[in-house]
């Protein structure tokens, strides 16, 4: 076998080409970050290693015909970042979004303004990969997380990632097989939760979604029904029931859904402090409120 090595900047050049020419929205993003991943390294430090063994090459350009058939490329490396954590992701589960680290921000300003004479109790509906949960944990070992996951090959991967935490010291979270909607929801805890926090499926049904997207992430997370609403509505009960009176909650929705679900927990007429946030791209992403 040849030890000779090759440069590595042409073929990241070339990579961005064959990703831009199959439509990827972030094709030099992806390039380097395929790249760093075959070597190991931080993408802040490609530029360190201009010379790599040929095997490596052949493993890069493999990885870069997989992410020009429009596979995730978090199912490519395997991970997933919410907060300081890399969750591992792949088939069966949602891939968490950057979207979503202003709510687990607002989560964490919540808990940080509580009276420190009880450990938090936080609840996770529609977990997923675990990501909220565990992130939530993570950075307040002191908390007590509770996260529901209906669907069972997501949280087989919900599982495997608060293995990982628990093996890394992180406080242990409480994961549920269970159904956000259902009434009998985590009865045990009513009128007790501090922070509720939920990335649920919203999308309304017919939307256009970019291949990653609509081949990728399992249905049942992605939909909620013709207005997107669905899963949310039916939720909102088991939300005001196990909200302590000044408790928070943050629910992430369409980007067409801001004032609706923001005038549903008005209607309601348990919550105040009702407030609508953007996302990183400006776009409605969560409304957050408190109960009364
Ligand atoms: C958009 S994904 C978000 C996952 C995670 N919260 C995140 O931010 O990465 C929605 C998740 O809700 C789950 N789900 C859908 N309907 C549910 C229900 N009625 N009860 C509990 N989980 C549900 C899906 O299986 C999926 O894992």
């Amino acid at each position: 076998m040849s030890t000779t090595r090759v440069a590595l900047r042409p073929a990241i050049n070339d990579a961005i080409e064959t990703l831009r020419t199959a439509g990827v929205h972030s094709p030099q993003a992806d390039a380097e970050h395929l790249a760093a991943h075959v070597l190991g390294v931080e993408r802040t430090r490609l530029a360190l290693t201009p010379l790599v063994p040929p095997g490596k090459l052949a493993e890069y350009r493999e990885l870069v015909d997989r992410r020009a058939q429009r596979i995730p490329l978090q199912h490519l490396t395997g991970t997933a970042v919410m907060g300081a954590l890399d969750l591992a992701v792949g088939p069966g589960v949602f891939v968490p979004r950057p979207e979503t680290e202003l709510l687990y921000a607002w989560a964490l300003a919540q808990l940080e303004a509580l009276p420190h004479d009880h450990a938090p109790l936080v609840v996770d509906l529609c977990t997923g990969s675990g990501a909220l949960a565990l992130a939530v944990a993570h950075a307040r070992p002191d908390a007590d997380v509770h996260a529901i996951e209906l669907d069972p090959a997501a949280l087989a991967w919900a599982r495997r990632n608060a293995d990982d935490r628990i093996a890394a010291g992180d406080t242990p979270i409480t994961l549920y097989a269970d159904d956000a909607t259902d009434p009998t929801l985590l009865t045990n805890l009513d009128g007790r939760v501090d922070v509720v926090v939920s990335n649920p499926p919203y999308i309304p049904e017919g939307a256009r979604l970019d291949p990653e997207v609509a081949e990728h992430d399992p249905p049942i997370a992605l939909f909620g029904g013709p207005d997107g609403l669905s899963v949310i509505r039916r939720m909102i009960p088991n939300i005001t029931r196990l909200l302590r009176p000044g408790g928070g909650v943050a629910i992430e929705h369409d980007d067409t859904n801001g004032s609706a679900l923001a005038a549903l927990l008005a209607e309601h007429g348990e919550f105040t402090d009702i407030v609508e946030h953007p996302d990183l791209a400006g776009k409605p992403r969560f409304v957050a409120a408190i109960r009364t």
